[in-house]
């Protein structure tokens, strides 16, 4: 298996850029689906999600041709099949937003459910109980879920996941993407306000598609008989612009990062700037300044956009660690986020989990060591502390980092860190 060998303690200069977000581009990819013709899509990421995905369309029967190194043609001429398989999308949960595309154009899906994950159970009942709203027929049996959408129809329907009193962000993105072409109108209550959310839907308005609320917590969409090809810009990865962000004040912040949009990460921005960090933007590249001898220690709460992004909260828990005095994060979106505690631990964290709060011990020194990546942001969060430990840290099960971090070894290479991939 790959890892990351890294030597901490260089100090990083440079420049970085954000790319295209994963988490539009997926969904994004899925929508293609809704009609037949070229697509042209830019700001692609190269990430392995978004080659699982290509895998995903082409096995439906479409033609993705890569033209460039960040733009795609993917070409519709029909479907060939309407069944995701197991292999697909228990190697990425964002697969089963194929689903209500494929309801939406095809009437019916076959579909795996999708494993759990580090995270936690994925369940995805919000999105049965939205597309049985719909009129559809849901069954699930020998592990995959059959689903008739003959008597698709625009609903009201809510996508709350019901024990977390939160919007279900895959749930909003699979009832957008059935209910463009369904009959009628569909509302959308309690849903997700992502900002890859509003990317989707304008993606979809540019289809010809009828949406309004994007962004609000109420979705109205009208149904339409037919939508069109067309090209898109994907939206950048805020998540990356966030990690990238944590990265230059723990090194220094002489690392500036081009392609931030801050409007993006309002909770995220506002916390930092609350702990006492600066930021100024001029012609799209982002400075970032803070002494980590002067930041506060505090106390975070993951939330729903416009909150603190549950996606960045690994990567928060390694500056929280450098700060003087104690924090606290309360992880209240996923059942099981602190993998990264055990690992960053062994690299000299003092960080004690209480069920969903995580107990930060300040004014840490972190040492290099053996470590595993347990998903994406508890994978590039140990690059982070790696960074600035003393000797050497190996970072094992990397494949996690990749699905969400373009390049990462040559690009953090440029900013002068000592950083190698050995297979
Ligand atoms: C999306 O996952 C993102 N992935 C995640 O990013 C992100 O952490 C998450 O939204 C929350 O913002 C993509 O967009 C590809 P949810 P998603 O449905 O859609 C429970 C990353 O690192 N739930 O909003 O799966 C679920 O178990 C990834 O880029 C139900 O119980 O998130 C979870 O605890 C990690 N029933 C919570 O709700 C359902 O039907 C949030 O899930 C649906 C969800």
């Amino acid at each position: 298996m790959a890892k990351f060998i890294i030597k901490g303690g260089a100090e990083l200069a440079g420049e970085i850029s954000v790319k295209g977000a994963k988490n539009a581009v997926l969904p994004i990819m899925c929508a293609t689906i809704l009609a037949k013709g070229e697509f042209i899509l830019n700001n692609v990421p190269n990430l392995s999600d978004v080659s699982t995905m290509v895998k995903l369309l082409e096995y439906l029967g479409l033609k993705v041709e890569k033209l460039n190194n960040d733009t795609y043609k993917i070409i519709n001429n029909g479907l060939t099949s309407v069944e995701a398989p197991y292999e697909l999308v228990s190697e990425m949960r964002a697969s089963f937003t194929i689903t209500g595309p494929l309801i939406g154009k095809e009437k019916r899906a076959k579909v795996a459910m999708p494993g759990g994950c580090a995270l936690g159970a994925r369940a995805v009942d919000q999105h049965l109980r939205a597309f049985e709203k719909m009129g559809v027929q849901v069954n699930t049996e020998h592990g995959f879920v059959n689903l008739d959408g003959n008597n698709l129809t625009g609903a009201e329907v809510d996508v709350e996941v019901t024990k977390l009193k939160i919007p279900s962000v895959g749930a909003t993105e699979n009832v957008m993407m059935a209910a463009v072409l369904a009959s009628g109108q569909t509302i959308i209550n309690n849903a997700a306000k992502e900002p890859e959310i509003v990317d989707l839907g304008n993606f979809l308005i540019k289809m010809g598609a009828k949406i309004e609320g994007l962004g609000s917590d109420k979705i109205i969409i009208i149904g339409v008989k037919e939508l069109q090809a067309c090209e898109y810009e994907i939206m950048p990865d805020r998540i990356e612009a966030g990690t990238y962000i944590i990265m230059s004040l723990i090194t220094g912040g002489k690392v500036k990062i081009k392609n931030v949009n801050l409007s993006d990460l309002p909770g995220f921005i506002a916390k930092l700037e609350e702990m006492g960090v600066k930021f100024t933007q001029e012609e799209n590249l982002l400075s970032v300044r803070g002494n980590i001898n002067e930041l506060k220690n505090t106390k975070i709460e993951t939330a729903v956009h416009p909150g603190f992004p549950t996606d960045l909260q690994p990567q928060m828990m390694v500056l929280l660690s450098l700060i003087a005095g104690a924090s606290e994060v309360n992880e209240t979106i996923f059942s099981n986020r602190f993998m990264l505690v055990p690992e960053l631990d062994r690299m000299g964290a003092e960080i004690v989990v209480d069920e969903r709060v995580a107990n930060i011990k300040g004014e840490i020194k972190f040492s290099g060591a053996k470590v595993t990546a347990t998903d994406i942001r508890a994978g590039v969060s140990l690059v982070l502390a790696a960074l600035i430990a003393d000797n050497t840290t190996e970072i094992n099960n990397i494949h996690f980092i990749e699905r969400g971090y373009e390049d990462l070894v040559s690009r953090l290479k440029l900013l002068g860190a000592n950083i190698e991939r050995v297979d």
